[in-house]
């Protein structure tokens, strides 16, 4: 069974992150994450109008970590305290023990490694804590940026289409890099 209940919210911390859940006052991030049409360019979300939209936003996530459907953090620069992007597990499922990833970050703070930074630790959480066997991710084809971190993080590509959503590829991590995945040496 997966251990997704926790007595207060996981803060997680790197070398140079804080992880933490949203608040409130993360709205003009927030905005100016989900307002950001190269950010939003491979996501199938709605773009924020307002700050009210990103409040908004803000308070559905937190309903969802109540709820323990996702896990949501809002990543910080340990040195400046301040937001620069997210990173979630939801999606859980008993059955596959398994969850999904999903994370972005604002523009100024990109290329520098600060997403696989982040996403190490998340995905030590997950493997190690909330003891999921497989993390999923998935995204547009044509999302380079997120192939090319998924691929650093050891993700594999699940080679599977989307009937439906053709546009969507799909990658997975398994736990203990799984060997199944991995071609046998030969000795
Ligand atoms: C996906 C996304 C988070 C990746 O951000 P990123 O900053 O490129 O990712 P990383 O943290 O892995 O940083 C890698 C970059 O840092 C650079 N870098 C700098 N210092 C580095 C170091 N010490 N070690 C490794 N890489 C380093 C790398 O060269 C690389 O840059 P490059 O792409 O020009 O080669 C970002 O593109 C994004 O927010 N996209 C929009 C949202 C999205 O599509 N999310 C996916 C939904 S599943």
């Amino acid at each position: 069974m997966l251990n997704r209940f926790y007595s207060s919210y996981p803060i997680l911390t790197t070398e140079r992150l804080t992880l933490r859940q949203l608040a409130i006052t993360d709205d003009q991030e927030i905005f100016k994450l989900c307002s950001d049409k190269a950010i939003n360019k491979y996501l199938n979300r709605e773009t924020s109008n307002s700050i009210d939209d990103a409040r908004i936003f803000i308070k559905r996530i937190n309903e969802n970590i109540d709820k323990h459907i996702a896990l949501y953090w809002a990543i910080c620069l340990r040195d400046r305290n301040m937001m620069v992007g997210t990173i979630c597990l939801y999606g859980f499922s008993e059955e596959r023990s398994s969850c999904e990833i999903g994370f972005e970050l604002l523009q100024d703070f990109q290329r520098q490694a600060i997403m696989k930074e982040a996403a190490e630790k998340v995905i030590d959480y997950a493997f190690n804590t909330i003891q999921v066997q497989r993390i999923d991710a998935y995204l547009h084809k044509d999302n380079q940026s997120s192939i090319k971190l998924l691929e650093k993080l050891s993700f594999l590509n699940s080679n599977k289409i989307d009937e439906i959503h053709t546009n969507l590829i799909s990658y997975h991590l398994s736990n203990s890099n799984d060997l199944l995945d991995k071609p046998l040496e030969i000795i």
